[in-house]
């Protein structure tokens, strides 16, 4: 049992909760929701622990499996110590003890530590950490020869395997992840699910995938209006059970308007003469009848349109025999292609099948993504093609987003410093109206970019595309971390725009709305090239 009693929380003049109380019990598994910035990552970290809420309790089991937001926090270490991490004080006592045994000479107080951290190790298992952490792994579908690999060179879907591991490492009685199926393949989706719904103590996931939550929640906590709110059932049935109160306190407030206006209309006629004391009672009713204040929804929708300053020419694009291969295998073989301006092609596939690689192969040879910016961004090798050719078309100016988007955004700024770097010639105002379209109001471009949401980064650099209008848009997953306002708007924009587009997702709506055309990633370095929708190539593939 998780309970939370009391607790507020604000930033500047945000106020993201306000005297929340609210529990969560084992057995039963809670989906929690909300816009992007409402503070789900927040709370989430709240009920971890991880932050102190500024006023109120929490009262937590004493081990917490968590899942963050950062499928990418991890690149730099071990898959085995990933999965150790998950118990922080075991984690601490290691670290600790291999640092005193590398000194060259060893004080009285450092044998004297030695012993306590022993005691400490033993206490948490870690004779068996490194046992225990594989036989997790290998439950999860991560096969032994990745156990010492670096967190970086995994894929989306297998990183996202081992930070369950991590969560469930030292068997916590409350699991809380936050957007687990971001970067997931549907099948690797599937299976979280079957997962999910055998785990038996507390549990909570945040994502913004209205089926996923369908699928695995007994009770969703929904953050509105600095509160939260728990409804029995899963995602649809809370929002049914939403629409439901507001129409009714609607249908309250249009009765209790009609019987204002009717005493209103009395005080009015009568005010003036003797029968004072009555209109002295209705003026008190019509104080007491004051209707019930709803608030505006809470949804929000962002204006996105990306332009071009200056159309490319008409082939965009040529693709040689392009080949990848990292050491003995082939991700990629013997592709060519060629594109037309304005074509929008769809990059599908499972994990793991090579999109990223073929993205970051086109990208390393265009004029207008400096290389720097690829190398942020993980699981980018720098060796570019193994053989063939990539050769952009005539002015083709490339605008990318990456799908570990947050690494692009420097953190020790603020929003508004950040976008204004690739465009200093902007003005001041049209700046701000590009932060304010895409639901940055003033104070918020002041915001540090550190502190971002998972989904207000993701508008951050959506910002700036629509501040470099290129005519080609490369976009590798956009719609994790987006809410389902931020998705339709994505998705619109994409549809309106007059460029080139190289779109990679898993969201089968966006990619059957957007695009023209389907490069499909079959495995074993097979691509697929349909020319066509992708309602049309599913008619193809039965
Ligand atoms: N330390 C901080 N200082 C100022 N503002 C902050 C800080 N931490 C978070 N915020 C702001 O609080 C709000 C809630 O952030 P949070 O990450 O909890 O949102 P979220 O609901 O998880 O959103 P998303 O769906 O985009 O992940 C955001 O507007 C964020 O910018
Ligand atoms: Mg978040």
């Amino acid at each position: 049992m998780i309970s939370v009693s009391n607790v507020s929380m604000r930033f500047g003049a945000k106020i993201l909760f306000d005297e929340v109380s609210t529990g969560f019990t084992e057995g039963k598994r809670y989906g929690l929701t909300g816009p992007n910035g409402a503070g789900k990552s927040t709370f989430m970290a709240l009920l971890s622990g991880e932050t102190e809420p500024q006023k109120g309790t929490v009262a937590r089991p004493k081990k917490i499996g968590v899942l963050s937001q950062d499928h990418f926090a991890f690149d730099k270490f071990r898959v085995l110590d990933t999965v150790i991490m998950g118990n922080k004080r075991l984690w601490t006592a290691l670290e600790e003890r291999d640092r005193i045994y590398a000194k060259p000479e060893m004080t009285d107080a450092d044998g004297m530590k030695l012993g306590e951290l022993e005691g400490i190790v033993g206490e948490e298992d870690g004779y068996t950490a490194e046992s225990d952490a594989a036989v997790l792994l290998q439950g999860l579908d991560i096969p032994d020869d990745l156990h010492g690999k670096k967190m970086g060179a995994l894929q989306g879907g297998q990183k996202v395997r081992v930070l369950l591991a991590q969560a469930l490492f030292g068997h916590p009685q409350a699991l809380l992840l936050d957007e687990p199926t971001n970067n997931l393949d549907l099948d690797s989706i599937h299976w979280l699910k079957g997962f999910l719904n055998q785990y038996d103590g507390v549990l909570i996931v945040i994502s913004h995938d209205r089926h996923f939550l369908n699928s695995i929640c007994t009770h969703i906590a929904d953050i509105d209006y600095e509160t939260i709110i728990t409804y029995t059932g899963a995602y649809d049935d809370m929002v049914v059970a939403k629409t439901q109160v507001r129409s009714q306190i609607e249908a309250q407030n249009s009765q209790k308007s009609k019987k204002i206006a009717q005493l209103n209309e009395f005080i009015a006629r009568f005010s003036a003469g003797t029968r004072s004391s009555q209109v002295q009672s209705r003026r008190k009713e019509v104080e007491r009848l004051q209707v019930t204040e709803l608030a505006k929804s809470n949804i929000q929708r962002p204006f996105l349109k990306f332009e071009q300053k200056r159309p490319s020419g008409k082939h965009i694009l040529e693709l040689e025999g392009v080949t990848k291969s990292y050491g003995k295998t082939h991700v990629i073989r013997d592709f060519t292609a060629s594109v037309l301006r304005g074509e929008k092609i769809a990059l599908m596939g499972r994990n793991g099948a090579g999109k990223t690689t073929l993205v970051n192969a086109l990208l390393a040879n265009s004029p207008t993504v400096p290389e720097a910016e690829l190398r942020k961004t993980s699981g980018y090798d720098g060796a570019f093609l193994s053989k063939g050719k990539v050769v952009w078309g005539h002015e083709a100016a490339v605008g990318y987003f990456a799908q570990d988007h947050r690494a692009l955004i420097q953190p020790g700024m603020t929003a508004f410093e950040w976008l204004h770097q690739w465009n200093p010639a902007a003005a001041h105002e049209e700046i701000r109206g590009l932060l304010g379209q895409m639901l940055f109001p003033r104070d918020d471009g002041d915001k540090k970019t550190e502190v971002l949401s998972g989904g207000e980064a993701a508008r951050l650099l959506f910002c700036k595309l629509m501040l470099q209008k290129p005519n080609v848009l490369v976009f590798d997953e956009p719609t994790n971390h987006l809410d389902l306002e931020s998705i339709n708007a994505l998705n619109i924009a994409l549809q309106r725009y007059q460029g080139t587009v190289l779109l990679v997702s898993h969201d089968e709506d966006l990619v059957d709305e957007v695009a023209t055309r389907i490069w499909h990633f079959e495995g074993d370095h097979k691509i697929t090239d349909f020319k066509g929708a992708y309602e049309e190539y599913q008619a193809v593939l039965v």
